[in-house]
C-alpha cells in the first residue's frame, strides 16, 4: 500500500513539470573579466550566482589589526558572505603630498588576508569622499580651506590632490581583487554622488559632474582596478550612473543605491526630507525604481539601514529599539520582497574612536549587530537568522517578482510577495502585514503554487501566524540535497549536507504550529520529541504532510532516505551556528557542520575522528553538533569534551560555566584612584610663551565665505584642522569688550580670557557659530602694553558634503568701545599636518595643552606634578590634565570587553576627553550628549601592562568641573579570540621633540 503511493508520487513528479516562461536578460561582464558577471537576477561571481549579503565595517574606527579577526568572524558567523569597507582619505593624507599606508592600521592589508581566510568578499570604497559620519566627510583639512574650490567635481586643483591617494588605494585593493587570488569583487568610486543630472526629469546631464565621475574611472582603471566599478545613489531619486538609464558618460558598471528607512540617525527629524513623514516601523518601495533605473542590473542596495548613529543630545546608550531584532526580521525580509540580490549592511560593526563630525561624538556604534564592545545579542542572533536562510536558498539569486498582494493570504491584513525561479520552479512568499508598523497578531492560511499543485497551507489545520513586527518567507519547492521541500510554514533556517544526506533546519516561534511536505517520503521516525507536540503525519497526494507544534528547544524526525529535519523555536535558532570547514565565500551545504549551544562558533576543523570548535561561551551551555559520521569526539578552544553520540547521530557534550564573569574581572582591575594633576590651560596666562605659535596674519582667504574681521582666523588655512584650537590676540587702547563670533561646528564651545582672567564661555548647542558679547569690566586693562585676548575653542570636527570647506575658527573678532587687535596667534595639533603621530594618526590629538606636549601619552615623566584627582576637579574655570598609569593582568583564555565610565555632577559646563595610552577614546560634554560609557578596544588598552589613562577637564565657567572615571566591563567570555595580543607597536611612547610644542 505504502509502497504504490510512493511509486505513484514519483510518477506525479517527472510530470510536474512547471517552469513559468521568462523573458531574456543580457549577461554582462563589461568586458572586464569573466569571474564577475551580472544580469537582471544577481551577481556571478565565478559563473555561480550569489545573493551578496554584505555587512560594513571602518578599520579606521578599529584601528587595531590584531583584532580585526574577532570582527570578521563574527561577519563571517552570522552569515555575511561579503564585508565592505570604507577608506578615510584624510586619515592616509594628513599632508598633502605624504600618503601612509604603513604605520599601525594605516596598513590595512590584514583584513583582505583576513576576509580571505574566514570566507568574504569584499566591496572596497575609498572615497575620496565618504561622509560616514567622518570629518569632513573623510576629506583631509587641508582640502578643505577653498584653496581646492568647491570640491566633488573636476576642478584640477582638486583633481590633483585626491590623485595621489586614489591611485594608492586602487594599486593596493588591485592585488587583492577576485582576478588576483583575492576577494575583492566590486569597487565603489566617490559615495552617494547622485549628481548625473542637472534636471533629472528632462535628463539635462551635469557635464562636470559626469567628468568628475570619469576622472575617478580612469584613475581606478589606470591603477589596475578590472573589477566592476559601482556607485550607491544616495536614494531612489537621484537616479545617477545606470548604463541602462543614461546614454551619458560617468556611468558605472553596476547601479546601486542606499536606502535608511527608519533614519541614518537617532534624531528621526534629520530624515523627513528624504523619507517624508511616515509612521514609524514603514517599509518603501524598491522594485518599482530598480526597474525603471537599472532592469538589466542586479537589484543593489550598496548602503542598507543596519542601525542609526547617536547624535550628540541622543539617547544614552544610541537607539537601539528604533533597528531591533524586530526591525531586522521584517526589513531584511521586505528587501526579498522587492527582488534585491544583493545588500550591504551599514553597519555591520561601528566600532568607535576620535574622529567625530559636528553631528557625533566619538562612538559609532551605530546601533549595528555587533556592537563597538565587540559583543552581539539578539539583533545579531535575528540578522543571522536571515543570513542563514538567504544562504541556503540557492534559488533566490534568480528569481522573477510573479506578483504580490493581499488576496494570497486568508487575511486581507497579511500583503504576500511571490518571487519565482524560472528554472527550478522553487517559489518565495514573502509575507508581512500590509501596514508595516501594524503589532497585531494576524493567522492566516496562504495560498501557494507547488509541483504538487495549488495548495492552502497549512493543509491539516493550524495557521501561519505574524505576530506584530514580524515577516516570514514560506518557500515552495526548496532544494535540500537532491530532494525538494515542497513547502514549509515554518522558515529555513539552514540546510546542511553531511554524508550526502541533508540536515533541514526549521525554525518557528515557541507555540505556533508548523507543516511541511516532503516530496514522495513516507512517514519519518521521530527520534528526539522534547522540543515539539502534536506531531501528526497525514497522507497527500505526494506523501505525508508533517503537522507539528513548536515548543522550547528542538524535536528531530528522520526519514527513510536518511534526510533528518531539526524543528526548532526561536531561542534555539539563536543559538544555532553554520560553521564551514571550507573557506570558500559560498559556503557550500556539503562543507558546513551545525553547532547548536555556544555564545559564538567561528570557526571548525575535522582532523580524523575529531571536530575542533572554536568559539564562545560564558554560562554552562548544552553543546550538540551535527557533524559528518565518522566524527566522534569533539575538542572546543582545543580542550576535549566528554561527547556522546545521539539516536539521530548528533554529538552532545557539555560546555563548563566559565569561572570568570564581568564581576570577577570587574574586582580584579586596578582602582582608578592614584591620579596625578598639571594645569591644563596655561596659554589663558599673559604672560605664556606663544613665540613658537603661528602668526594668524592673512589679509585674503579662498574660503568661500570671507571673514567678518580680519587678520582670517580659519584654522585650516594655517595648517590646523582638529580637536581644539587655540587663540591668542593682543591689543593696545581701551577697548571695554570684545564680540566674539568662533566656528566650532554644532555643539561646540569656546571660553575667552582677557590678561589671565575669564571673561565668558560659549557653551554649545546645535548651532555651528557662538557668538557673544563680552565684557572687561571684570578684567583689568594694561595701559602699558599690550593686553592678551585668549580664546579655546573645541573643534567637533567638520561638516559634511559641501558643508566641508565651512571653516573653523573665529568667524569675527570685533573689539567693544575702540581699539584694534595689532596681532593674532594660532596653535593647534602638534606639528600640524605634519602629522609627527604617525601610528596613532592625524585625528588622535588636537591642540590642548596636554596633546601637544604629550602628557597623553605613555611614558610621559609626570614626577614633579601633584597629587590630583578628576573627580575633585577645579573649583573654578580652566582646565586641568590628569594622568594615571595602572596595570592589567586579564586572565588568559577569556575575551574580555573593557570601557570606562563618565559620570559628572548636573549642572556643571564641562567638557572632558579621555586617552588611554596615547588614543583619545571619549569625549564627554554632559550638557550637550547622553554617552557615559566609552568601550576602550584591546590593543590599545595593554591587558598584560602598564596603560596609561588620561583626562582632560576643561570647566567653562566659574562653577567649575569634576568627573568620575571608572572601569567597566561590557562582556566577559571563555573565548578563542585572545585580547591580550602583543601590540605594543600600536602604543608608541613621549618622545622629547614634544617640548617643542609648548
Ligand atoms: C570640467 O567639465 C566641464 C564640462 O565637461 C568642462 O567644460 C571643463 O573644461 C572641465 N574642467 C576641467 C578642468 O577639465
Amino acid at each position: 500500500m505504502r509502497l504504490t503511493s510512493f511509486l505513484s508520487c514519483l510518477l506525479v513528479q517527472s510530470l510536474a513539470v512547471n517552469v513559468v516562461s521568462s523573458k531574456q536578460w543580457p549577461l554582462h561582464d563589461d568586458g572586464l573579466n569573466k569571474v564577475v558577471e551580472w544580469d537582471h537576477y544577481s551577481f556571478k561571481i565565478n559563473g555561480e550566482r550569489l545573493f551578496i549579503w554584505s555587512g560594513e565595517m571602518h578599520y579606521w574606527r578599529a584601528p587595531v589589526p590584531e583584532m580585526w579577526i574577532d570582527i570578521l568572524q563574527k561577519v563571517k558567523a552570522a552569515g555575511f558572505n561579503t564585508i565592505s569597507f570604507y577608506g578615510n582619505w584624510g586619515y592616509h593624507n594628513a599632508k598633502n603630498g605624504s600618503l601612509d599606508f604603513e604605520n599601525g592600521a594605516h596598513n590595512f592589508e590584514r583584513l583582505f588576508e583576513i576576509a580571505k581566510e574566514v570566507g568574504l568578499y569584499v566591496l572596497f570604497r575609498p572615497g575620496p569622499y565618504v561622509n560616514a559620519e567622518a570629518t569632513a566627510g573623510g576629506f583631509p583639512g587641508w582640502v578643505t580651506t577653498g584653496a581646492y574650490g568647491e570640491l566633488r567635481n573636476n576642478d584640477t586643483r582638486y583633481t590633483d590632490a585626491w590623485t595621489p591617494y586614489m591611485d594608492r588605494m586602487s594599486q593596493i585593493i588591485a592585488k587583492h581583487q577576485v582576478t588576483n587570488g583575492g576577494n575583492v569583487f566590486i569597487y565603489q568610486i566617490e559615495n552617494e554622488f547622485g549628481n548625473q543630472w542637472l534636471d533629472r526629469v528632462k535628463k539635462i546631464p551635469d557635464l562636470v559632474a559626469i567628468d568628475y565621475m570619469e576622472l575617478m574611472e580612469s584613475s581606478a582603471r589606470r591603477n589596475g582596478i578590472d573589477v566592476p566599478l559601482i556607485h550607491n545613489n544616495p536614494n531612489m531619486n537621484t537616479k545617477s550612473w545606470s548604463k541602462d538609464y543614461s546614454n551619458e558618460g560617468g556611468n558605472v558598471d553596476i547601479y546601486s543605491a542606499d536606502h535608511y528607512p527608519s533614519c541614518w540617525s537617532c534624531d528621526l527629524t534629520e530624515c523627513t526630507g528624504t523619507n517624508g513623514n511616515v509612521p514609524d516601523f514603514t517599509t518603501f518601495e524598491y522594485y518599482t525604481s530598480f526597474q525603471d533605473v537599472a532592469p538589466t542590473q542586479p537589484s543593489f542596495l550598496a548602503e542598507f539601514q543596519g542601525g542609526s548613529y547617536l547624535p550628540w543630545g541622543g539617547p544614552e546608550g544610541g537607539c537601539v529599539n528604533n533597528t531591533g531584532p524586530d526591525w531586522v526580521n521584517v526589513f531584511y525580509r521586505h528587501n526579498v520582497a522587492q527582488k534585491i540580490t544583493a545588500v550591504n549592511v551599514y553597519m555591520a560593526f561601528g566600532g568607535t574612536t576620535g574622529i567625530p563630525f559636528p553631528g557625533v561624538g566619538t562612538s559609532y556604534d551605530y546601533s549595528a549587530p555587533i556592537s563597538e564592545t565587540r559583543f552581539v545579542g539578539d539583533k545579531y542572533s535575528e540578522t543571522k537568522l536571515f543570513a542563514q536562510f538567504l544562504r541556503v536558498a540557492r534559488d533566490l539569486t534568480k528569481v522573477d517578482r510573479v506578483n504580490n498582494g493581499t488576496t494570497y493570504a486568508s487575511n486581507s491584513a497579511i500583503m504576500t510577495t511571490e518571487l519565482r525561479n524560472p528554472d527550478t520552479n522553487a517559489a518565495f512568499y514573502v509575507t508581512a502585514h500590509a501596514f508595516s508598523p501594524s503589532t497585531d497578531r494576524s493567522p492566516f492560511k496562504l495560498d501557494v503554487s507547488t509541483s504538487a499543485g495549488r495548495l492552502t497551507i497549512p493543509q491539516n489545520g493550524g495557521n501561519i501566524v505574524l505576530n506584530g513586527r514580524e515577516s516570514k518567507i514560506i518557500v515552495t519547492d526548496f532544494s535540500v540535497g537532491r530532494e525538494k521541500l515542497i513547502y514549509s510554514t515554518a522558515e529555513v533556517l539552514t540546510v546542511s549536507i553531511q554524508d550526502g544526506k541533508p540536515v533541514v533546519f526549521l525554525w518557528l516561534p515557541a507555540g505556533e504550529s508548523g507543516e511541511f511536505l516532503l516530496d514522495c517520503i513516507r512517514i519519518p521516525l521521530v527520534l528526539k520529541k522534547d522540543g515539539c507536540s502534536n506531531i501528526k503525519f497525514k497522507q497527500g497526494r505526494k506523501g505525508f504532510v508533517t503537522s507539528y507544534t513548536q515548543s522550547k528547544g528542538s524535536c528531530v524526525l528522520q526519514f527513510e532516505t536518511g534526510i533528518r529535519f531539526v524543528l526548532l523555536d526561536r531561542s534555539a535558532a539563536y543559538d544555532t551556528w553554520v560553521p564551514s570547514l571550507s573557506n570558500n565565500p559560498f559556503t557550500y551545504e556539503n562543507t558546513t557542520v551545525v553547532v547548536q549551544g555556544p555564545y559564538l562558533v567561528r570557526n571548525v576543523a575535522i582532523e580524523k575522528k575529531t571536530i575542533d570548535i572554536s568559539g564562545d561561551w560564558s554560562e554552562k551551555t548544552d553543546l550538540e553538533v551535527f557533524a559528518p559520521k565518522a566524527v566522534n569526539s569533539i575538542t572546543f578552544n582545543g580542550k576535549k569534551v566528554q561527547t556522546r553520540k545521539t539516536l539521530y547521530g548528533s554529538l552532545i557534550g557539555t560546555l563548563k560555566a566559565s569561572t570568570h564573569s564581568v564581576d570577577s574581572v570587574k574586582s580584579s582591575l586596578p582602582a582608578l584612584t592614584s591620579w596625578k594633576v598639571n594645569d591644563g590651560l596655561p596659554e589663558r596666562k599673559a604672560a605664556y610663551d606663544d613665540s613658537k605659535w603661528t602668526d594668524a596674519d592673512h589679509t585674503t582667504t579662498q574660503n568661500p565665505t570671507a571673514p567678518a574681521t580680519y587678520p582670517v582666523l580659519y584654522s585650516d588655512e594655517y595648517g590646523f584642522h582638529h580637536g581644539n584650537l587655540l587663540w591668542r590676540g593682543r591689543f593696545s587702547g581701551a577697548a571695554t569688550g570684545v564680540y566674539l563670533d568662533v566656528i566650532g561646528g554644532a555643539f561646540s564651545g569656546w571660553s575667552a580670557y582677557l590678561n589671565d582672567k575669564y571673561i565668558g564661555s560659549w557653551v554649545g548647542n546645535k548651532d555651528s557659530n557662538g557668538a557673544l558679547e563680552l565684557s572687561f569690566a571684570n578684567a583689568t586693562l594694561n595701559t602699558d602694553s599690550e593686553n592678551v585676548l585668549f580664546v579655546i575653542q573645541d573643534h567637533m570636527g567638520k561638516d559634511l558634503r559641501g558643508g566641508a570647506t565651512i571653516a573653523r575658527g573665529i568667524y569675527n573678532a570685533t573689539l567693544v568701545g575702540g581699539g584694534k587687535f595689532s596681532s593674532w596667534k594660532l596653535t593647534g595639533t602638534a606639528g600640524g599636518e605634519d602629522n609627527i603621530d604617525p601610528v596613532r594618526g592625524v585625528y588622535a590629538e588636537g591642540g590642548l595643552h596636554a596633546e601637544r606636549l604629550g602628557w597623553h601619552l605613555p611614558g610621559f615623566n609626570d614626577a614633579a606634578w601633584k597629587k590630583g584627582t578628576p573627580d575633585t576637579g577645579l573649583s573654578t574655570d580652566g582646565a586641568n590634565f590628569y594622568r594615571t598609569v595602572v596595570p592589567l593582568d586579564i586572565p588568559k583564555g577569556i575575551d574580555v570587553s573593557l570601557g570606562l565610565k563618565l559620570s559628572s555632577p548636573t549642572g556643571l559646563h564641562l567638557r572632558a576627553q579621555v586617552y588611554v595610552n596615547g588614543y583619545m577614546f571619549g569625549k564627554y560634554i554632559p550638557h550637550i550628549g547622553n554617552q557615559i560609557t566609552f568601550p576602550v578596544f584591546p590593543g590599545i588598552l595593554d591587558y598584560h601592562g602598564d596603560n596609561t589613562i588620561a583626562v582632560s577637564l576643561w570647566a567653562q565657567d566659574a562653577a567649575g568641573a569634576s568627573l568620575t572615571v571608572d572601569w567597566t566591563v561590557l562582556g566577559v567570555v571563555e573565548s578563542a579570540f585572545d585580547p591580550g595580543f602583543e601590540a605594543d607597536y600600536l602604543r608608541p611612547g613621549w618622545t622629547d621633540n614634544r617640548s617643542d610644542y609648548y
